[in-house]
């Protein structure tokens, strides 16, 4: 069992793309939200290493969750997703 709210609480779905893949989530998820529960919870890669970077404070604190949604640099854990939102893997920090 996944944890995750079934539509059945009436929310809204929300499309947008990730990478170029489409991505549904509930109208009200924040971007990381939408991405870790599609699994893709690599957002963005490390500068000095390229590794992996994903969602740690949760809170817009860290950084370490930047995304760049049309052709701007956001912290995925605080934005909303809309529909159509054209998101790539992270910024440069
Ligand atoms: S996870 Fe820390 S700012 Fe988003």
């Amino acid at each position: 069992m996944s944890g995750r709210l079934t539509d059945a609480d009436g929310r809204e779905r929300v499309e947008f793309t990730f990478e170029g893949d489409a991505v549904s989530a509930y109208a009200g998820d924040t971007i990381a939200m939408a991405l870790w529960a599609a699994q893709a919870a690599a957002l963005r890669r490390s500068s000095s290493a390229g590794e992996p970077r994903g969602v740690l404070c949760n809170m817009g604190v860290c950084y370490e969750c930047l995304v760049t949604v049309d052709g701007h640099n956001v912290r995925s854990c605080m934005t909303v997703v809309r529909a159509g939102m054209v998101v790539e893997r992270g910024g440069r920090q």
